[in-house]
Formats: C-alpha cells, sequence, structure tokens
C-alpha cells in the first residue's frame, strides 16, 4: 500500500464486516421484546424533541470539568508516532497533546476514521481495508517511525465478553507484535483492559506477549485508573510499555498519579456512619481532588456525588444501544446521582428536551465524552451508539498523555 494515499470516504457508515465486531444471538421474542421497547421510546423522544413532552425540570448544564486543563498542550517533542486501533482517538488526542507528531492513524471502522480526520484533518488516516491492520506491510515504515501505540480490541479479553483470549479470532495483539517487529520503533505502549492481567491470561501474556517483544524491548506493564489523572470514571487500563534495549538507555518510569478521587469515597462513608478514624488517611497535597459526575457535569449540589462506573462500550452487547449502563451495581450509583445512564441523547438540547420518567438527568454524548476525559474541542462523528461505542472504546486521553509524556522523558 502507498504511505501517501489517504483513504476517507466521507459518507455515513451502514454496516460493518469488522471481525471484531460480535451481535449477539437473540431468539425471535427477545428480539420482538427490544423491538417494541425501542418503537416506544423512539415516539416519546420524537414527541419530547416536538416540544410535545413535559416540559424540561433541569437547565441544559454547563460543565465544569475542561478535560484540556487536564492534558496542557506540550511543546513538540521530535517524536513520531504511529496509531494502530485508532478508535475515535483516545490515545491520539494523549499522544498529541504530549507533543509528539502524529505519523499515521489505522482505524478499520469508518466511523471512527471519521471522527479522527474531522478533528485532525491534516492526519494520514486508512480506514476499510486499507486500515485493517492484518493488511498492511510495516517495513515500509521503518525510519518514519519512533513509537508505537494502539490497544487491540479488548473483547477477548474483557469480563464483559466471553473471555476466549488468544483462541477469539478477534485477538489482534499478534498484529501490534508484528508491526513492533517490522517497524523496530524506539519505543511502544500497548493498552488493554484490566482483565488482560489477570491469572487466566498470565501465561498468555508471558508467552504470546512478553517473550516476542522482550528480546529487543525493556517492557514495563502497569495499571493505571482514569480517575487518578482527573478522570471522573472508574475506569482501570492495563499498559504494557517496551523501550529499545540498545537504543534507549533511560528505565521508563510509569506515570504518578496527578488527582484522586478518595474523598468521594470518604464522605460516602461518613455518610453511611461506618467511618472510624483509621479511614481518615491524610491527604497528599500535590495530588488534585478528581470531580464527581455531578460537578464535572456542572449539575446542581444534591449532597451526594461519585465518579461514574464504567462507561460500557456501545458496540457489543444484544443491540445497538444508546445506554452507558455496565451493570446492575452501576445502575445504584448513577440512581444515587439522580443521572440516567439509558437513551443517551445525541445533543445537550435533546438530552434536555426529553424528560426522564424519573426525572433524573439525561446524559448527552457530549456529557458522556466529558466522563471519559475528551474535551469538548474534540467532536466525534457517527449514530448516538457508534459515538459512545467511540468513547467507550477508548483511553481516556488524560491517562493516555501522561503515559505519552512519561514515553517520551525516557526517549528524549
Ligand atoms: C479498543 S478500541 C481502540 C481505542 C483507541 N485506542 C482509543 O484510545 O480511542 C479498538 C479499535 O480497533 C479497531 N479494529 C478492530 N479490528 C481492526 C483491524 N483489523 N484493523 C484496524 N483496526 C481494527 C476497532 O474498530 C476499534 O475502534
Amino acid at each position: 500500500m502507498s504511505k501517501s494515499k489517504q483513504t476517507l470516504i466521507g459518507h455515513y457508515f451502514e454496516g460493518t464486516n469488522a471481525t471484531w465486531y460480535e451481535g449477539w444471538e437473540l431468539s425471535d421474542e427477545e428480539r420482538e421484546v427490544f423491538r417494541q421497547r425501542s418503537k416506544a421510546s423512539h415516539s416519546a423522544k420524537l414527541k419530547a424533541l416536538n416540544g410535545e413532552g413535559p416540559q424540561p425540570l433541569h437547565p441544559i448544564n454547563v460543565p465544569k470539568l475542561n478535560p484540556e486543563e487536564l492534558m496542557p498542550q506540550l511543546p513538540n517533542n521530535g517524536l513520531r508516532a504511529l496509531s494502530l486501533f485508532s478508535g475515535g482517538g483516545g490515545l491520539d488526542l494523549g499522544f498529541d497533546r504530549a507533543g509528539f507528531t502524529h505519523s499515521a492513524s489505522f482505524e478499520i471502522l469508518r466511523d471512527a476514521a471519521c471522527t479522527l480526520k474531522m478533528n485532525r484533518p491534516e492526519w494520514r488516516i486508512y480506514t476499510d481495508e486499507e486500515g485493517n491492520v492484518r493488511n498492511v506491510d510495516w517495513h515500509s515504515f521503518r525510519g518514519e517511525v519512533d513509537v508505537i501505540h494502539g490497544g487491540p480490541p479488548c473483547q477477548p479479553f474483557s469480563m464483559a465478553g466471553r473471555q476466549k483470549g488468544e483462541e477469539d479470532e478477534r485477538n489482534l495483539f499478534p498484529e501490534f507484535i508484528r508491526a513492533v517487529q517490522g517497524i523496530k520503533p524506539l519505543g511502544f505502549v500497548a493498552e488493554n483492559v484490566k482483565a488482560l492481567g489477570s491469572r487466566k491470561f498470565q501465561e498468555y501474556v508471558q508467552n504470546e506477549i512478553l517473550e516476542p517483544l522482550q528480546k529487543d524491548y525493556n517492557v514495563t506493564v502497569f495499571q493505571l485508573s482514569a480517575d487518578s489523572f482527573g478522570v471522573p470514571q472508574q475506569r482501570q487500563r492495563l499498559f504494557f510499555v517496551g523501550t529499545d534495549k540498545k537504543r534507549v538507555k533511560k528505565q521508563f518510569l510509569p506515570p504518578d498519579p496527578t488527582h484522586s478521587s478518595e474523598h468521594l469515597r470518604l464522605k460516602q462513608k461518613q455518610e453511611n456512619q461506618q467511618m472510624s478514624l483509621f479511614d481518615l488517611e491524610v491527604q497528599n497535597e500535590s495530588i488534585l481532588r478528581c470531580m464527581g459526575v455531578r460537578e464535572a457535569l456542572g449539575l446542581s449540589d444534591i449532597g451526594f456525588d461519585a465518579i461514574a462506573p464504567t462507561l460500557r462500550s456501545g458496540l457489543t452487547g444484544p443491540r445497538h444501544t444508546t445506554s452507558i449502563l455496565s451493570s446492575t451495581a452501576a445502575l445504584k450509583i448513577w440512581d444515587k446521582m439522580q443521572v440516567w445512564p439509558n437513551g443517551v441523547g445525541a445533543s445537550r438540547e435533546n438530552a434536555n428536551k426529553f424528560v426522564t420518567k424519573n426525572g433524573h438527568f439525561r446524559l448527552s454524548v457530549q456529557d458522556c465524552a466529558i466522563l471519559q476525559g475528551f474535551p469538548s474541542t474534540w467532536s466525534f462523528h457517527g449514530a448516538v451508539y457508534m459515538i459512545l461505542g467511540q468513547i467507550g472504546n477508548s483511553v481516556a486521553p488524560p491517562m493516555a498523555y501522561r503515559v505519552a509524556e512519561a514515553l517520551a522523558k525516557t526517549l528524549i
């Protein structure tokens, strides 16, 4: 494939033949229940958007959290980054803000590629079959890339999936390794769900990921939490960072937390009156306070706030959903926050007009983006479920930024 050729077709994405996508098997009856439910909700929504529903209960929110402040733009560091499995650009944006020059992005899903192109028209973005990492001869990138980053699809390892690991044909870790071996960059960052670090996949990680990479790279494996970087969400990711054994003399050190959401947990404990003196840890004053959902989104103070439960990816499951709900335990937290995690609106105005039955605040895609650490300057392309998929699949950009910054310090 010619590297100078840009493949991005602007028209709307209608379907996917991406092998990692798997709709769930449903019986006809189950499918009918979903169909009826979504028909009823669709017609209620249309009425509300026409002004025929109940009057809005809340003013349109003005978020307080600006994720750009969590990742101040760093000057160009002279390092060139190649992005694999780019999705809606969580890692790409983090590397960009940390001062890396973008080399190219490879992403099979056209909507996600459109998101990247819309935000950074000057970037070289490959999609469809040319964006399929399985088809690329990486040798032609040798000498043109300093760092490769990517999060291979997590479904093979995710607790939300069937955890078939390497037997899952969607496991594309071998493709990431093939790119590293073909290009031989100075360093790399691979990320995935926390479950990949569990005992179940220990042997796979050791034999199939670490062993081939450790021949030429010092590899550091570590886990990070999004709220440690000011992102108001429970979200933990596993990182593999490698630096070339021969060319890089400094040792990579994972980033230190900049924020903590401990104060929210302490407050909740206090309210539950289960707090003992031992729970009153001395706060490290250099660590900033991570906002809760209500504060981050600029909602009124109801005496309770928390970081968001993990936002689910909208691209897997029984149907294309506009819900970000990941579990029944999560529903309790959303409920206490008086935030409704289903039927996410396409805009703040739409969400405001479509009043929820229980009166709780309806989220918009823009709010979900903030809860994942995307600034309002980053737009997403596609239908609501597709945008939620891009958001829910991404590395929170402020977390990606700190990893990128730490890697740059090691390489320069
Ligand atoms: C976990 S997401 C990556 C998210 C991204 N790292 C971010 O931070 O936003 C994995 C992405 O891999 C893409 N993908 C799956 N198979 C692919 C393939 N064969 N070639 C290129 N991209 C692929 C999916 O469409 C999905 O967007």
